[in-house]
């Protein structure tokens, strides 16, 4: 069979990670875990896009090169990934010096092809932005981003001849030969294809933008930055051993499966790469692309400060009943709601009640009653719940085929018949060979459901093995989901301990919240908490930085401040929030202070003013100090 190579996109340097990204990590992890599991030889990158204008305006914001700032900033994903037990073979960067190398002797060669040629490019182009803009990217024909007039521009430009090729992209998709899954997706870029497409612009001006590869045949000009990001996928497998130690396979020789979101399937990963694919020679991959989450009902945004950092939901809740609740929540493919109310129930019911349940029940029983060693010559293969082979077999083909979703169901599926098996049996008063059979069937069918659990959940799946004392029984691999595999299973000494997962407590969450009183005033004072408060109460409250840009009066109100702060680098960090500090400060004496803000608070209307998020101060109308933090600090940071 043939090698494969799973890619996830390679993420924006500058970004935070959130779950957006750990989605599309985790489910090229699980793809990547399985295939292993089964034998198959296989090859897992995943990376950081570290081009571009906003990394480089981020760096000079800094005071620092982009290198230097690119190489703070990937630490953020690296330990991310290393935090959610990802088993990627190859970290990409794309300031690698062999990746760099690899763009320019790609572009060389494409140009030495005639694939690329000198022409003009006309465009809207924002002066202080300095950036040109398409026109369905303007708003009401101004910048999107500072909102300004653009101006047209024409200057000399590199193209790759794209436009060519698509009448071939439109027959290799049809015929198969480029995979796009799922089906719907495929049919809209296939839709998107039925309208014309101009040429690529492969380059940029280096007055302009500076921070990236320098064109190898003009050094006027830097690449593109998707044309240098998606070369990120075959020039990995070139110099993978460097990095890592690891040999890749060859793209040629492999099945190349890349795991997208939606966002970036059209046109980047649909028209420019296979074209570019097609240019250069190579043979096309599979591309995978997932659906959308948002939170709480609400897309995920800095500027709503309602961005779920995945190191906080683990810190709390643990790395596995992560990745099990966003693959399992949500059929691959369609977009989901992230809450941590819907976690807990994933991991109260299906991990602690179902699964956890089943693997502990089983060992306090063998340690009852057979000494604790679970002697599996009595294992029925011929039970009459068999359908477990279908089962096991119905999941594997499922997690191949990228229902994430369908493949936990099925194998829970198969730990709730089994806790039934039990319930039915009852093994703690049958008669021994009756409870022997019982015990020693249910073990193996877990054990196997556990095998295939694994991709998805692997410290759970260890310490489930661990308990159940199979671990010598596991080394011979997909083996032990054939039907005579229970003949070398051996005795399995099992251990008791703890729950194997452990429930959330869920009261304080069903507790009354402190209601607003009859005239609409909040009680004064915390809401009764006897004990205090959980510490997951305290992080549902989005605590943040922000520098205030702009103040000024609200007319009508003698008391409040239309503020615009700024949470971060981009446009979209800026927000306006309207605070009832107008007795205590003149406008001016705030600008450029830097506050704390809650950040995920609903927006709502205030003397026709919507007000997204409130600023936090200490004392009363006249006395009131807003909260500063000590030296400087960036807007947007996290206050805990
Ligand atoms: N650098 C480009 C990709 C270049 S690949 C050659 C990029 N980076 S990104 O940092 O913006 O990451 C985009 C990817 O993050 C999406 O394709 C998706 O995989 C993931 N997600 C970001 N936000 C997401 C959600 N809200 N929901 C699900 N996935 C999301 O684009």
């Amino acid at each position: 069979m043939r090698p494969l190579v799973i890619t996830t996109p390679i993420y924006y340097v500058n970004d935070v990670p959130h779950i957006g990204h750990a989605y599309t990590t985790i489910a090229a992890d699980v793809l990547a875990r399985h295939h292993r599991n089964f034998g198959r030889t296989v090859f897992f990158l995943t990376g950081t896009d570290e081009h571009g204008l906003k990394v480089q305006k981020a760096a000079a914001e800094r005071g620092i090169e982009p290198k230097k700032h690119c190489d703070e900033t990937v630490e953020r994903f690296m330990s991310l990934w290393k935090r959610l037990n990802i088993s990627n073979d190859c970290f990409i960067r794309t300031t690698d010096p062999e990746h760099i190398r690899h763009v320019q002797a790609a572009l060389d060669d494409l140009m030495k092809k005639n694939e690329i040629y000198e022409g003009e490019y006309e465009g809207s182009y924002c002066v202080p932005c300095e950036q040109y803009w398409t026109d369905k990217d303007l708003v009401e024909g101004n910048c999107p981003s500072c909102r300004r007039q653009v101006v047209k521009l024409t200057e000399k430009n590199y193209f790759f001849r794209m436009k060519n090729r698509l009448d071939q992209l439109v027959d290799k998709i049809n015929a198969g030969e480029l995979k796009i899954i799922p089906e719907e997706r495929k049919n809209e870029v296939l839709g998107s294809l039925r309208s014309p497409h101009p040429d690529m612009c492969i380059s940029r001006a280096k007055n302009r933008l500076a921070w990236g590869i320098p064109l190898p045949f003009d050094r006027d000009f830097v690449t593109y930055v998707w044309f240098d990001a998606l070369l990120n996928y075959p020039s990995s497998l070139t110099y993978a051993p460097r990095l890592t130690g690891n040999r890749p396979p060859a793209w040629d020789e492999s099945e190349v499966i890349h795991f997208i979101g939606k966002d970036i399937l059209i046109p980047a990963h649909s028209i420019y790469w296979p074209t570019m694919l097609m240019a250069m020679g190579l043979s096309l991959p599979k591309i995978v692309a997932h659906g959308w989450w948002t939170v709480e009902g609400q897309k995920m945004s800095k500027s709503l400060g309602n961005v779920v950092d995945p190191n906080e939901v683990v810190q709390t809740h643990g790395v596995d009943a992560f990745r099990y609740f966003l693959l399992r929540e949500v059929p691959f493919g369609l977009d989901g709601d992230f809450s941590i109310a819907s976690m807990v129930g994933r991991i109260n019911h299906d991990l602690a009640d179902e699964f956890g349940n089943l693997v502990g029940r089983i060992c306090a029983l063998v340690r009852q009653k057979e000494n604790g060693v679970l002697n599996l010559e009595s294992y029925q293969s011929d039970s009459p719940d068999g359908i477990r082979f279908k089962v096991l077999a119905e999941s594997r083909q499922a997690t191949e085929s990228f229902q994430f979703s369908v493949a936990l169901t099925s194998l829970f599926g198969l730990f709730a018949r089994l806790n039934k098996k039990i319930n039915d049996e009852r093994p703690w008063e049958s008669a021994e060979d009756v409870r022997r059979k019982t015990l020693a069937t249910c073990a193996v069918d877990l054990a196997r459901g556990i095998f295939l659990l694994s991709a998805y959940t692997p410290a759970l799946a260890d310490e489930a093995v661990k308990r159940l004392g199979c671990g010598e029984w596991f080394k011979q691999g997909p083996k032990i989901l054939e039907d005579d595999a229970v003949k070398s299973a051996g005795a399995w000494k099992v251990t008791t301990g703890e729950p194997l997962v452990k429930k959330v407590e869920t009261k304080s969450e069903e507790k009354p919240v402190a209601k607003a009183t009859a005239d609409g005033a909040q009680p004064q004072g915390p809401a009764a908490e006897p004990g205090g408060i959980d510490i997951t109460d305290f992080q549902k409250v989005d605590l943040r930085t922000a520098r205030i840009l702009a103040a000024e009066r609200i007319s009508g109100s003698d008391k409040l401040l239309r503020l615009s702060v700024v949470m971060g680098g981009a446009e979209e960090d800026k927000r306006e929030i309207v605070a009832g500090i107008g007795k205590r400060y003149e406008p001016d004496q705030l600008i450029g202070k830097t506050v704390v803000v809650v950040a995920n608070l609903k927006p709502r209307k205030v003397f026709g003013v919507e007000s997204c998020g409130m600023i936090l101060a200490a004392g009363d109308e006249t006395t009131l100090h807003v909260l500063t933090v000590d030296g400087e600090i960036q807007a947007g940071i996290r206050v805990k």
